[in-house]
């Protein structure tokens, strides 16, 4: 079922939740909608259910506007981040609950609970009470409950939130699966948590203030972000964002930064008409910047460990370059591990991973996914 929203403006009182928002979600398409706490996500995905009426805009959901379609032929569900079942009920009850309410046969009611318990593998507790179920399977009967009746269109607002860590990464593996075996069944799902928007989505909507301000693939978003909003939500750890310098030499331009200055050849077509002084932001990604001396070589620049966060696999180092520039960069842990808090460090960066942006508007001038004109 294709979702088209047109222009939708929402208030309460002073606060412009949603400043003409406009997007399109393809049928059978998971879509994420990324944003901070207070973008306007729950606002959004609540007039979609039509829970909520939006001021002004319009939704055609499969071509049909949503004020004109009847309630009960709305054929869509929404999972709540805070999921409530009831609790005197059992797991069969709690799903067999909107099937009784539109009056099902009892028969098929026992396959179609059986078979959407089988796929949330929540066959073991047909019997119980939410109270004695872990987070995720009662996570997962609160999706049952809503995917029992087919919908369509199964808009999901923060679902994993609520639960601890290992619960989330396995239950994102579990969406995905979910949704390749519901095949038709268009996903929107709203989360603040870059991770979960970028391992999820087939396309990823970032919300701010009220606002879609990119669109695209993760990979568009992660090498291409359109500014250095989306270029902070996007990634983990962040990006790094240093102020620079625009400088005019005979050799051409070049970029300054407190600890490095950059030939500018390689964003020659991006800066053409900036003047010398101009401010950027200069964004370095984590994974972007290397111990010098390592396979890959770029400009270099000697730091300072300042903090050192194990992670298994890699270490994120916190450095201080250029007297008091913080800078992350990411190493795998077989080139980490003899590195501690006080040591000098000779780093390169990856100028294939530096972006660009406006020190003012924060736009992108460079995004280290387009060609570099050098
Ligand atoms: N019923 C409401 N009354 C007043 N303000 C609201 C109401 N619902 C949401 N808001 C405000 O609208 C903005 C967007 O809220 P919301 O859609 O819940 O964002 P998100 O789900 O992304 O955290 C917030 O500033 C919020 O305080
Ligand atoms: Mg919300």
């Amino acid at each position: 079922m294709e979702l088209t929203i047109g222009d939708v403006a929402k208030r309460f009182g002073a606060v412009e939740a949603l400043r003409g928002v406009s997007l399109t979600v393809n049928s059978g398409e998971f879509y994420a909608i990324l944003g901070p706490s207070g973008a306007g996500k729950t606002t959004l995905l609540r007039i979609i259910a039509g829970i909520e009426k939006p001021d002004s805009g319009h939704i055609l959901i499969g071509g049909r506007d949503l004020s004109d379609i009847p309630v009960r032929a709305r054929n869509t569900a929404m999972v709540f981040q805070t999921f409530a079942l009831y609790p005197h009920l059992s797991t069969f009850e709690n799903l067999a609950y909107p099937l009784r309410e539109a009056r099902v046969p009892r028969d098929e009611i026992k396959r179609r609970v059986g078979e959407i318990a089988e796929m949330l593998r929540l066959t073991h507790t047909l019997a119980r009470k939410p109270g004695t179920l872990s987070g995720g399977e009662q996570q997962r009967c609160a999706i049952g409950r809503a995917l029992i009746r087919r919908p369509q269109l199964l808009l999901l607002d923060e679902p994993l939130t609520n639960l601890d860590a290992k619960l989330r990464h396995d239950t994102r593996a579990e969406f995905k699966r979910l949704h390749r075996e519901l095949k038709t069944t268009t996903i929107v799902y709203a989360t603040p948590d870059q991770l979960e928007a970028l391992s999820m989505g087939a396309r990823v909507g970032v919300l701010k203030h009220g606002r879609i301000v990119q669109v695209g693939t993760p990979a568009d978003l992660y090498t291409g972000p359109g500014d250095d909003f989306v270029a902070s939500l996007v990634g983990d750890p962040p990006i790094n964002l240093v102020t620079g310098t625009l400088r005019e030499g005979n050799g051409g331009q070049s970029i300054d930064l407190p600890f490095l200055g950059l030939d500018a050849a390689p964003w020659r077509k991006a800066l053409t008409g900036f003047p010398a002084g101009t401010k950027l932001k200069v964004g370095l990604r984590p994974q972007g910047i290397w111990p010098r001396g390592s396979s890959e070589t770029g400009p270099g620049f000697p730091a300072k460990v300042f903090l050192t966060e194990p992670l298994g696999d890699v270490t994120i180092l916190d450095i201080v370059a250029g007297g008091d520039t913080r800078l992350r960069m990411v190493l795998p842990q077989e080139q980490a591990y003899k590195i501690a808090v006080d040591d000098p460090i000779e780093c390169a960066v990856d100028l294939q991973q530096i972006c660009l942006f406006a020190q003012d508007t924060g736009t992108a001038i460079h995004r280290s996914g387009a060609e570099a004109a050098a």
